[in-house]
């Protein structure tokens, strides 16, 4: 049917049944939940108290969950909702409208695909996506759809300011020097992808994004209000990221656990295919950094006889490469360094 396309399009010709295409094999499923055991969520940490208090929580959550939410931070809550609202009207867009903006060339402007990872992935996933690069190069905005260009220019020089921030506090809690990150090009390769997840009739047979590490950085997240899907892998467990109102998901990903030597943890997560009726939306920000030529691995300062280097050395874009590539299989690239 012409008239319908994404995950969304399914939705609206009113399938009760997936198709199996979607169906995931068991390991990738969430199976039951455990009634007995109080359910595990990630912390949210306050931007607005002191320094050096900020500075440890934020370390110490890093560390162990390798992620978090902030609260009080610097992107007012009228950018969030903008871009959260605006990229959800995109989404539901006709079928005709977002057929424009549909192909697989990231780096041509605004992507819209379902499933962005389908090559790489056993099975399709109940989530139509979005993706702009925002950085280095500037998106041709002409290619964005026009009810998301204001917002998303926002949101970007927003999050910008708050990624400078974060960089720093991540720094310090390493005990380096604080521009460290900005100074390795971290806050200049920026991607930004949204995601779209509407209801699944038969949620307990597929997900809405399969667990899987970070490459980059530092990733930022803003959800609406259908939170507790997105789950943080924890020892045997899962945790909750629940929907905060105006609060920023944080979490690291697997450059800066290698930079900080392993102090840092870019942990698995995914996300359950949606079960209740409104959609949920979400952006994430992807902090890499811009000098494709840039030699990467464990910062000088973290490497001692007692705590030798756990990574080589190596090119950002033979890193990216692999990533991209079908060597991968389901490890992460901290394997490989
Ligand atoms: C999401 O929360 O929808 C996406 C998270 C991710 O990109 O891993
Ligand atoms: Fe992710």
């Amino acid at each position: 049917d012409e008239s319908k396309i994404g995950v969304k399009g399914l939705v609206d010709s009113g399938v009760t049944a997936i198709p199996r295409f979607f169906h995931h094999p068991p390991e990738n499923l969430p199976g039951p939940k455990s009634k007995s055991r109080p359910q595990l969520t990630i912390p949210v940490i306050d931007l607005s108290r002191d320094r050096s208090t900020v500075v440890e929580e934020i370390r110490r959550s890093s560390s162990t969950l390798g992620f978090f939410q902030i609260v009080n931070h610097s992107v007012p809550p009228t950018v969030i909702d903008s871009v959260v609202n605006s990229l959800k009207d995109f989404f539901e867009q006709s079928a005709e409208y977002k057929m424009r903006f549909y192909h697989r060339e990231a780096g041509k402007g605004a992507a819209y695909s379902t499933n962005f990872d389908l090559y790489q992935s056993k099975a399709a996933s109940w989530r139509d996506t979005l993706q702009v690069r925002m950085s280095p190069i500037a998106p041709d905005w002409e290619s964005v759809p026009e009810m998301c260009r204001e917002a998303l220019a926002e949101w970007d020089k927003a999050v910008v300011g708050l990624g400078e921030e974060l960089m720093s506090i991540l720094c310090e809690g390493l005990g380096v020097k604080t521009s460290k990150l900005q100074e390795l090009s971290c806050l200049e390769g920026r991607v930004n992808a949204s995601h779209y997840y509407p209801r699944c009739p038969q949620p307990e047979l597929t997900v809405g994004l399969t667990s899987h590490t970070d490459p980059g950085v530092l990733t930022m997240v803003v959800q609406n209000e259908v939170g507790g899907l997105l789950q943080v892998k924890c020892g045997e467990d899962w945790a909750d990221v629940e929907a905060v109102p105006g609060a920023i998901v944080i979490n690291i990903g697997d450059l800066l656990q290698m930079m900080s030597n392993d102090e840092y943890k870019s942990v698995q997560h995914r996300v359950l295919a949606n079960p209740v009726e409104g959609a949920r939306v979400s952006i994430a920000v992807f902090f890499n950094p811009s000098k494709r030529d840039g030699v990467f691995g464990p910062f000088p300062e973290l490497i001692s006889t007692a705590k030798p280097a756990v990574y080589r050395e190596f090119v950002y874009e033979d890193y990216m490469k692999r990533f991209f590539s079908k060597e991968l299989d389901g490890k992460t690239l901290t394997n490989f360094y």
